[in-house]
């Protein structure tokens, strides 16, 4: 090793990714039960544009955002595709449409497949979390750049919690096992941002059923840090979330005019 490459930047800040391109997988292959009857959740409009196509938009508002791959209903990615075509966005970021799976995690695990080679950073995004604003984007790349394996946003929960027993009985009350200290529990979002290598390695070692990818990289025994989250990046789950968004799209709106 020359004296020159040992007092580089990256050899004094070993933990440090210089170099790093970042691409983003939006899982939005689902179907929105909860949300109730009508089209695939991502699709759905808000303030009149489907909610993927502002879920699209924050990711590649960001800069440091070279690629999105979104991952579409099973048989709707001609569909996404030509509503990308349809849909102002910016020139600096490609896109990529590939179909998605049974559930979330077999279709970030798709949408994971089509990364080609050069990306090092891979963002997960719900599409159901259509207003995350983009300073908790570039948080999340920000933390991952300084050398975390995995980075989530999240917020302190306003409810506390409790942990319950399946009911003897369906139907009958509950019991109460026990009750988690508010102060040290986190509400987790999306994006969730991730060494690629690892987030891979996540997918391709926990089988069972998990509702995030942070969760597959701490079964990994890898550490999975938190960063703050944002309150408008709250996911379109019920039909009270999409009264909310639109509220937040208003209230911005009329900022915006003024
Ligand atoms: N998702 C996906 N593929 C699936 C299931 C979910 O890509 N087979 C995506 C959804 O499109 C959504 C994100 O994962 O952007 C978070 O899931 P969730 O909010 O649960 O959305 P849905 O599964 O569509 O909603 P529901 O559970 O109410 O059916
Ligand atoms: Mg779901």
């Amino acid at each position: 090793m020359s004296d020159e490459s040992r007092h580089s930047p990256a050899q004094m800040l070993p933990h440090t990714r210089a170099n790093t391109r970042t691409a983003v997988v939006i899982p939005a292959a689902g179907r929105g039960v909860r949300l109730g009857p009508g089209a695939p959740k991502a699709l759905r409009a808000l303030g009149g544009t489907p909610m993927l196509i502002h879920a699209v938009r924050a990711m590649a508002a960001s800069r440091r955002v070279s690629l999105v791959v979104v991952v579409a209903p099973p048989d709707g990615a001609a569909e996404v595709k030509s509503l990308l075509d349809a849909h102002a966005l910016p020139e600096w970021t490609d896109f990529l449409v590939v179909p998605g799976g049974e559930s979330r995690q077999e279709s970030v695990r798709l949408g994971l497949d089509a990364l080609p080679p050069e990306y090092d950073i891979v963002l997960v995004h719900d599409a159901a979390r259509p207003l995350v604003p983009v300073d908790t984007v570039d948080t999340v790349i920000e933390a991952v750049r300084e050398g975390a394996p995995a980075v989530v946003p999240a917020l302190p929960l306003a409810d506390t919690v409790k942990q319950v027993e399946p009911a003897a009985v369906p139907g009958e009350p509950e019991p109460v096992v026990a009750t988690p200290e508010r102060a040290r529990l986190r509400a987790v979002q999306t994006p969730q941002g991730f060494d690629r290598e690892t987030l891979v390695r996540a997918h391709g070692t926990v089988t069972e059923n998990v509702t995030d990818d942070a969760s597959m990289v701490e079964q990994l025994g890898l550490s999975v840090v938190v960063v703050p989250g944002h309150e408008e990046a709250f996911k379109v789950t019920r039909p009270l979330d999409l009264v909310l968004a639109e509220a937040v799209l208003a209230r911005r709106r009329l900022n915006d005019g003024f």
